[in-house]
């Protein structure tokens, strides 16, 4: 599977959402480096330039001309979209790829390496493979002094065919188990959650200023690294598709008639009972 057919880049241009709102802000701190001219930013899955939305608004026209914006994306209509978003904003460079976060370690071959990394509203999106090869190369894509922010749904507000959405403490181990896999055991992930009205939520922040992975993993490495990130995911995955089963079996048996509620939550259960049994498929 490439990516997911039910993918929902929402974009609402009238507000800003907290998750973009908190990249920006660290974003807005790189920028304000005097010692840096330049800012490089990778915004992997950007979709439809949700980001970007309110740049103009948000960081002053000096910090922006500090800005190269490298956005990727699988779907080449939102790439576009980024694009035309990006182009009004004054930035100092902007390139808008189309491409596979699967194949996302082959960007460890290119010379550039970046201040910021955010993977925002994706991660649930994403195959298990496609997913260990985006962390990895998260983690070893980052400047000296960059910075990785991710940010997902634990619980999606309304259920998408094919999607997984991890815990903030799935999601923490994992990015544990690459980071020890390069050679980087020191790192321990900065993770929140939060409570929204409609969902809760997880951000986790890495600075290779407190991590001393090598920027250039030998091929080896790499391998180890995928192969324990999805080892990691697999015992993940058949964890939450036994908790999934016990509910709906559960409520198999005891059913008696439901109320509205119910039917929502056993519908949900079920989305999430076939995301997670292909996604089992899929990492095995
Ligand atoms: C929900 S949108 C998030 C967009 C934006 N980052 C945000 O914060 O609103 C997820 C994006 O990830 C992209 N995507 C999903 N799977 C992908 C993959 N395997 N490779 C590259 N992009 C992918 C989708 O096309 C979609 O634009």
């Amino acid at each position: 599977m490439a990516f997911l057919g039910d993918s929902d880049a929402a974009s609402d241009g009238s507000r800003q959402f907290p998750q973009h709102q908190a990249a920006l802000t660290i974003l807005q701190d790189i920028a304000a480096n005097p010692q840096h001219s330049k800012a490089r930013w990778l915004d992997l899955g950007c979709g439809r330039g949700q980001i970007l939305h309110h740049l103009s608004h948000n960081l002053d026209s000096e910090s922006r001309a500090k800005i190269h914006y490298c956005g990727i994306d699988v779907n080449h209509l939102h790439v576009r979209e980024t694009e035309r978003v990006a182009q009004g904003l004054e930035l100092a460079g902007q390139e808008v790829r189309v491409a596979e976060l699967h194949d996302a370690v082959m960007m460890l071959k290119e010379p550039s390496r970046f201040d910021f990394i955010t993977l925002t509203n994706t991660t649930h999106e994403l195959a298990p493979r496609a997913l260990a090869s985006t962390l990895i190369a998260s983690v070893c894509l980052l400047s000296e002094s960059g910075r990785f922010f991710a940010y997902d749904m634990e619980r999606l507000p309304t259920p998408e065919l094919g999607a997984v959405a991890w815990r903030a403490e799935e999601i923490r181990r994992i990015l544990e188990c690459v980071c020890r896999s390069l050679d980087a055991p020191e790192f321990k992930a900065a993770c929140s959650r939060w409570q929204h009205q409609s969902c809760t939520s997880w951000s986790i922040q890495l600075n290779k200023r407190y991590v001393a992975t090598t920027n250039s993993p030998s091929e080896q490495m790499i391998e180890n690294a995928t192969a324990v990130a999805l080892v990691t995911m697999a015992s993940i995955i058949q964890a939450k598709l036994e908790e999934v089963q016990g509910i709906l079996e559960a409520i198999t048996l005891g059913h008696q008639g439901e109320t509205l509620d119910e039917e929502e939550e056993r519908s949900r259960l079920l989305y999430d009972y076939w995301s997670l049994s292909r996604a089992l498929e899929l990492v095995q």
